[in-house]
């Protein structure tokens, strides 16, 4: 009865601010124990379903349509597209509502109230010291958590170290070509100039950015985004040791550190050498973006700086918020929401490689098994690039090759068909439809 009542609701034959029987009622009409109903009402409010007030009845939530549309089959986000490809996005059906409200639940009975006035802007004591375990733990951090600042993302750590830079002088940081356009265009807005450098196999190449002059530079060794690419052992002790000659400051962007299919994840950088590594994640892969909430930790010399910068932006994240991530991780919730994800995200791209060999025999897919990305090489004569993806949007597929995140495409690149494939966020079958649809429009 709870999936009659849930899709009842979803369906939208249970409007928003119909009252329901009280479970006693219902129980009687359905001829059900009363517990089962109590059960299945207690269930959907958690999920936001159903809203309830104490003693007073239960009615369907408000917001339920919009805000949850058809769970599993995840609306694309690209407008019109039948299979949307573009990564970035988490599977958001994932999400652990019921967990999540009972932490919030949790959260607002035991907070006292002077713990609503103006946070600590570094963040929460009890989430910076959750954190400090999950890093340490998880990815070899060296986390202190008097230096963990907690954050609204990646991209709010970004522009920080951005003001943070541009205040001591510095002009000019390196980004990585192929790599993200949101870190150079986050830099930009703090003033600071992002220097495209290229990349080798093993990860960012030395030459060229010894060569830049530059003594920032932004990576993301444990699966480089977009190329898919793990740092390997030596070029992470290259890295730093340029850091050392410099003086210089490497940030890490641990997007998706957690997610690793075939083995245990590298370690951070920043655990080889804090002193010379900004490191920065957030849980926008983890649970979902619109959490906006992240993490920075800082060599000692600009801790001082930053938590100031901070401050003045916005005098620290929600409380309510942090406590109840806090909560959530202290209580194994964080991390039994990372095995789920693992699960789903490792049969995805098992789904994806094979239906890639099915449709485009000879692809090539690289990259570490990890992240909620791959890059798949199709044979020569499929592109180039431009054609393929005018051909693949025209049948409803909505996919990025990698020339899309290169400043400067190497000359193979514009000739040859590099696919950035997110499938985290597609159902297994909606992958298969997706690679079927694409093979179906270019002739393969
Ligand atoms: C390389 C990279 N870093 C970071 C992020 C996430 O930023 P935030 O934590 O601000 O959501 C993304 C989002 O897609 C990304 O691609």
């Amino acid at each position: 009865m709870q999936a009659a009542l849930r899709e009842a609701v979803r369906s939208g034959r249970l409007a928003p601010g119909t009252r329901l029987p009280s479970s006693r009622e219902l129980a009687a009409d359905l001829g059900v124990s009363r517990g089962l109903v109590t059960e299945a009402y207690e269930q959907l409010t958690a999920e936001g379903y159903l809203r309830s007030g104490r003693g007073a009845g239960t009615w369907v939530g408000g917001a339920v349509r919009a805000a949850h549309p058809r769970a599993r089959d995840l609306a694309p986000r690209s407008p019109g597209a039948r299979v949307d490809f573009v990564p970035g996005t988490p599977d958001l059906s994932l999400f652990p509502r019921a967990a999540w409200a009972a932490a919030q639940r949790g959260v607002l009975a035991e907070l006292p109230h002077h713990a609503l006035g103006y946070p600590d802007p570094r963040g929460l004591p009890r989430l910076r010291t959750a954190l400090a375990e999950l890093l340490a733990r998880r990815r070899g951090v060296v986390a202190d958590p008097e230096r963990v600042l907690v954050v609204s993302g990646v991209a709010q750590a970004t522009t920080l170290l951005g003001f943070v830079l541009h205040a001591r002088g510095v002009r000019a940081v390196g980004v990585e070509d192929p790599g993200t356009p949101e870190h150079g265009a986050l830099y930009t807005s703090a003033g600071v100039r992002p220097v495209p450098l290229p990349l080798d196999d093993e990860g960012l190449a030395i030459g060229p950015l010894r060569e830049s002059g530059v003594r920032v530079v932004v990576t993301t060794p444990a699966h480089q985004f977009p190329s898919g690419i793990a740092y390997s052992a030596r070029r992470r002790a290259e890295l730093l040791d340029w850091a050392h000659s410099v003086d210089g400051l490497v940030v890490e962007d641990d997007y998706d550190g957690d997610f690793r299919y075939d083995r245990a994840p590298v370690g951070a950088l920043q655990g080889l050498d804090p002193e010379h590594v900004a490191y920065t994640g957030s849980v926008s892969k983890s649970l979902a973006p619109g959490l906006r909430l992240g993490w920075l930790l800082v060599p000692a010399s600009l801790v001082e700086e930053v938590v100031e910068r901070k401050r003045t932006m916005d005098l620290g994240n929600p409380v309510v918020d942090q406590a109840l991530l806090a909560r959530f991780m202290e209580r194994g919730d964080y991390d039994r929401q990372l095995r789920r994800c693992q699960r789903a995200y490792k049969e995805r791209r098992d789904v994806l490689v094979d239906a890639l060999e099915e449709h485009f025999p000879g692809t090539q897919v690289s990259g570490i098994a990890a992240g909620l990305h791959a890059i798949a090489t199709l044979p020569g004569r499929y592109g180039p690039p431009a054609r393929f993806l005018a051909r693949a949007d025209a049948a409803g597929v909505a996919v990025r090759s990698l020339t899309d995140y290169a400043q400067t495409p190497a000359g193979e690149e514009r000739v040859v068909v590099r696919l950035v494939l997110g499938y985290a966020h597609v159902s297994p079958a909606r992958i298969r439809e997706g690679v079927r649809l694409m093979a179906g429009a270019v002739g393969a």
